[in-house]
């Protein structure tokens, strides 16, 4: 390697241009994390949803080490003593079930997608319906099923057998719906697509829906679940039971772990040689995603969202009589979007300028994923840099 390079230019000549990062963060504490030149950052983006419990968390950096020197990697052609424990703190939350162990949300998703359509390989089913103005990944199938143009140019043609209908519109999906019809696919509330809720009413008839056409329900909960808007589940806040889900980012709190969960009656769609994974639910990530959500469930971190989760939108919701380019506040617990009348432009840039990280979703919605262990004193550092910035912009 060239000594002489920066780490800036080893990244532009080295690292294939499908970002454009411009921070070099080295180092993360709690809801901070700091750059190459010791700027430090308040983290309302959480790595995007990933690191709920903060940046390097004792419970979680603890459990890695630990497991690091015991036992990092077997094939699921043996058991480890981790991946069982996890798959019970999951589907004790779920309700019943099973669960299966990838690497990433859109893993996850695949996941999701194959078991919809081996059920439905004997039947003559295999078309599933997804949402317009969704995001389920970047792999063919996931890009197929994510309900945006923008994400699919270039790489024409669509996996057949995805339709997508408007979000919340149930009249679309049962116009949608025919005899090849396996599954509908659903985030519960849409992350990159500008931080959208579900009506509650809107799943309860789809579920209902399902049930009566003997279609899957399946969840997206990638970005949604563990814990991020102030419940374990996020269709905990809807009282609706998915038949599969999709988990990923939060689970592993940065260490790369998704998992696939189905209800009993599911669980034996994916016989033996059907699906599988090299990584998916070893030993070390299995340790990190048990402390994760043994932390989550235990430590008053639900509470703690929900709280600073009402705190966040009732001081952005006063923040919105003052500035009127805030058309609107969304999203639930520590998942918020802020509408505006306007796109981003250089936002972010200037937020960073302040010290504060933060996230687009669509053209025009701010997003803030900040931990869900954040302090109200900490809220406040970031919410006055919102404020200060956005006042400035649109005075
Ligand atoms: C709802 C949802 N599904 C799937 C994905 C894809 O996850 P990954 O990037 O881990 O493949 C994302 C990522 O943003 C997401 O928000």
């Amino acid at each position: 390697m060239n000594q002489n390079l920066t780490i800036q230019q080893t990244n532009n000549k080295y690292v294939m241009h499908t970002y454009l990062p411009e921070i070099l963060l080295t180092k993360g504490k709690g809801v901070f994390v700091w750059d190459d030149k010791g700027n430090k950052y308040l983290d309302f983006t959480s790595g995007i949803g990933v690191c709920n419990l903060g940046h390097c968390p004792a419970t979680v950096s603890n459990a890695i080490a630990k497991q690091s020197e015991t036992l990092v990697h077997v094939s699921n052609l043996f058991m480890n003593n981790q991946q069982p424990l996890l798959a019970k703190i999951l589907i004790d939350n779920f309700g019943g079930g099973v669960a299966f162990f990838a690497n990433s949300g859109a893993e996850a998703n695949e996941g999701l997608i194959k078991l919809a359509r081996k059920w439905g390989s004997d039947k003559g089913k295999y078309k599933i319906i997804s949402m317009e103005n969704s995001f389920h990944g970047r792999t063919l199938s996931t890009l197929s099923a994510t309900g945006r143009d923008k994400y699919r140019e270039g790489f024409a043609p669509d996996m057949p057998g995805f339709i997508h209908t408007p979000f919340n519109d149930f009249d679309a999906i049962e116009k949608a719906i025919d005899n090849e019809t396996v599954a509908i696919l659903i985030e519960p509330i849409q992350g990159e697509g500008g931080v959208i809720p579900a009506d509650k009413d809107f799943l309860l008839k789809v579920r209902e829906l399902c049930n009566e056409k003997d279609i899957l329900l399946l969840f997206d909960e990638v970005q949604c679940g563990i814990g991020r808007t102030g419940v374990f589940y996020a269709h905990q806040n809807y009282g609706v039971i998915p038949d599969a889900m999709a988990l990923a980012k939060g689970l592993g709190n940065g260490f790369p772990i998704g998992a696939l969960l189905t209800t009993a009656k599911y669980a034996n769609v994916l016989v033996p040689g059907t699906h599988a994974s090299t990584f998916g639910g070893n030993p070390l990530a299995c340790a990190a995603a048990i402390a994760t959500t043994e932390t989550i469930l235990n430590d008053g971190v639900l509470e703690n969202c929900q709280k600073l989760g009402d705190y966040f939108f009732s001081k952005l919701k006063e923040m919105q009589k003052e500035i009127p380019a805030i058309k609107e506040v969304r999203g639930k617990g520590l998942m918020i979007g802020i509408v505006l009348d306007k796109p981003l432009g250089d936002l972010l840039k200037l937020l960073q300028k302040e010290g504060l990280l933060a996230l687009p979703a669509g053209e025009t919605v701010l997003r803030l994923l900040p931990p869900l262990v954040i302090t109200k004193e900490e809220a406040d550092i970031g919410l006055n840099i919102i404020l200060k910035i956005l006042g400035e912009k649109n005075a």
